[in-house]
């Protein structure tokens, strides 16, 4: 990893750590409720989806700071999803992030109920920004573009469609689709969140959606790969738990090296879409390279 990208990512998520914590340690809401909510919010994560959006805002040269509120809702929705995707009528795992999951520390019960919470929250952390320019219109342009992209449209039909497609084949067709919606779709309200915010056109705006198509599937190519050949004590979570679930993925359809070779074509055609736009590349490159490569 570059120096640059090292000092990048360590400032901010500090900034982004300390805006998530302070705002919903501020909520006056029933206390078990907050701190199971809290628990798996600081229990650690990449926090990718919100330097996403940063990294946006800083190639179209705007301040990253206004990308914040915006980073942390997306953030509230993806540790959302980490909790229920946890659930035993789920994935059925008790390590993630390094910890205990949620509902084996808070019971099943609370821990829907924070996932719950933390999923509503999230808009009011968009619909009340008053800092930044942010318009009324960009924030219902980012509200319509977080709904598609988190509900059934998106991450939450692709859950579904996952699930479903346990204990069978699918084509590599349905995988890709899958994988697209149930991880693509929060990376891809990030880029066009952070290029909303950032004043883009909607040209560059549709060039960004296929890029974030593109880092999507990589990104859980990656997961998979990372469940057959990551370390339990990096990625803090256990492995093997897609190949217990019978779940389909990358590897199981096109081996582990088939799974890479497929990783790396999406992460080439992303960088091409970026070397196409008129913005500052550097930053955008080496996150697909942290994409592709990342051991965590
Ligand atoms: C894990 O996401 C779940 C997937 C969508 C693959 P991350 O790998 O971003 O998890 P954290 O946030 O760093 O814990
Ligand atoms: C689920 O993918 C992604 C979401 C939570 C939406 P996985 O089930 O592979 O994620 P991990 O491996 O448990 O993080
Ligand atoms: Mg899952
Ligand atoms: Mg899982
Ligand atoms: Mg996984």
């Amino acid at each position: 990893m570059t120096s640059s990208l090292n000092e990048f990512l360590t400032t901010r998520k500090k900034d982004i750590e300390e805006y998530l914590f302070s705002y919903v340690h501020e909520l006056h809401v029933p206390e078990n409720l907050k701190s199971s909510m809290l628990y798996s919010l600081k229990a650690g994560g990449k926090r990718l989806r919100p330097i996403l959006v940063l990294a946006l805002m800083n190639a179209y040269g705007k301040r990253e700071e206004d990308g914040i509120p915006v980073g942390c809702a997306v953030e509230m929705i993806h540790t959302y999803s980490l909790i229920h995707d946890d659930l035993p009528c789920m994935d059925d795992d008790d390590l993630r992030r390094g910890k205990p999951t949620n509902h084996k520390v808070y019971g099943e019960a609370t821990a829907v109920l924070a996932g719950d919470a933390l999923l509503t929250e999230s808009f009011r952390l968009i619909s009340s920004q008053l800092s930044g320019d942010i318009s009324p219109n960009q924030k219902l342009r980012i509200i319509d573009e977080l709904v598609k992209s988190a509900g059934a449209l998106g991450m939450v039909g692709g859950q579904f469609d996952d699930m479903e497609a346990e204990q069978r084949q699918v084509s590599l067709d349905e995988l890709e689709s899958i994988h697209a919606r149930k991880t693509g779709k929060l990376l891809t309200f990030s880029v066009t969140a952070g290029a909303i915010l950032a004043g883009a056109s909607d040209d560059d705006i549709e060039k960004l959606r296929e890029f974030s198509y593109h880092i999507g599937i990589a990104f859980q190519i990656r997961d998979d790969i990372l469940d057959l050949e990551g370390s339990e004590e990096k990625i803090g979570k256990r492995v093997g738990s897609d190949t217990a679930n019978e779940k389909s993925t990358y590897p199981s359809l096109l081996t582990l090296s088939g799974a890479k070779d497929k990783l790396n074509e999406h992460i080439t055609r992303a960088k091409e879409i970026v070397s196409g736009l008129q913005l500052e590349q550097q930053l955008l490159h080496e996150l697909c390279d942290l994409i592709a490569s990342r051991d965590h």
